[in-house]
């Protein structure tokens, strides 16, 4: 079993969040992946062409659409031809634009995977109903092919299916994503259902949804402001009341044991973002995600009694 360490130090429009996989890698990843059992590809970061910021103005009202569609579009290959070898690539990042890219991959390699998606946000507007322009807001519905096309992105495939797609973790939706999200019939586990049924039952809910058969590949994607700020603080768009340091690392256990995750993504890393404790701890916790996701083996309750 190998893992591709894809490590995308990319930010847009957020200064800081380009450091997120370059701490992450520094803290120790590759070893602690080598360790679980893992051969680890892993030759640097990933190297982004330039665009000049001032040949790129905004389109309509998205930020940054040529510098992000480029990225985007070579991180697509790379981890697409990483998953055509039979490696799992494992996305560190950086904005969460790059899932336009990371899944894009995943569903040339695997064009029946599905999605879980998790995160406080769900980062499904279109051009048309975002607000704040960020394209990291967005990356879905590129994916899903909804709203208005953008030129720019002409390269994305309209390759996911609404019913291949499922989330966890939400409490943080602008009103245009809830009618998105409800036209599709997106399936969303908010925060709510996470207290209400607790962490073990929604993502076997979740499965149920997205993989009733348990016979699809899996593409986790991991927005770390999903956890409580008070788990990890360091990242852009921080909302209270997130999963705790154990449903976080519950919901990575449980896809491994599934036997069925192709690729990774850990996203909005910013170590740009808080005092140096917290990025420590931030870091940590990132590294730690990424251990449980890749079969990290518990000590099991039966081999305690
Ligand atoms: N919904 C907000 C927006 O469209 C916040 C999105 C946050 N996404 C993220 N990847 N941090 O701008
Ligand atoms: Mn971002
Ligand atoms: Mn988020
Ligand atoms: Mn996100």
């Amino acid at each position: 079993k190998t893992a591709a360490i894809v490590g995308c130090p990319f930010r847009c429009p957020r200064v800081g969040v380009d450091q997120g996989p370059i701490h992450l890698v520094e803290a120790g990843l590759v070893d602690q992946l080598t360790e679980l059992g893992w051969k680890v590809n892993f030759d640097g970061h990933h190297q982004f062409e330039e665009v000049n910021v001032a040949a790129d103005p905004p389109i309509g009202k998205l930020k940054n659409p040529r510098l992000v569609s480029k990225v985007t579009e070579a991180v697509a290959k790379v981890v697409g031809g990483h998953a055509k070898k039979g490696e799992l690539p494992v996305t560190l990042g950086g904005d969460h634009s790059l899932a336009m890219g990371t899944i894009s991959g995943t569903l040339d390699a695997h064009p029946d995977a599905c999605v879980i998606w998790i995160d406080a946000h769900a980062d499904i507007n279109t051009a048309e109903t975002t607000d704040s322009g960020n394209i990291h807001g967005m990356p879905v519905s590129f994916l899903l092919g909804l709203g208005s096309p953008v030129p720019e992105f002409s390269w994305v495939k309209p390759a996911l299916k609404p019913e291949r797609l499922v989330y966890i973790g939400l409490r943080d939706i602008d009103a245009g994503e809830k009618r998105i999200l409800k036209e599709n019939n997106i399936k969303a586990f908010s925060m709510h259902e996470v207290d209400k049924y607790g962490i073990g039952r929604v993502v076997e809910m979740a499965l149920d949804h997205v993989n009733p058969k348990r016979a699809y590949p899996i593409h986790l994607s991991f927005d770390v402001d999903a956890l409580d700020p008070s788990v990890a603080p360091s990242t852009g768009t921080p909302v209270r009341g997130g999963l705790t340091f154990r449903e976080g690392h519950y919901i990575c256990e449980a896809i491994w044991e599934t036997g069925l995750l192709v690729a990774l993504d850990l996203m909005e890393v910013n170590p740009s973002l808080a005092d140096a404790a917290s990025v420590q701890q931030t870091v940590t916790v990132g590294c730690s995600l990424v251990r449980a996701a890749l079969g990290k083996q518990l000590v099991r309750r039966e081999q305690v009694d």
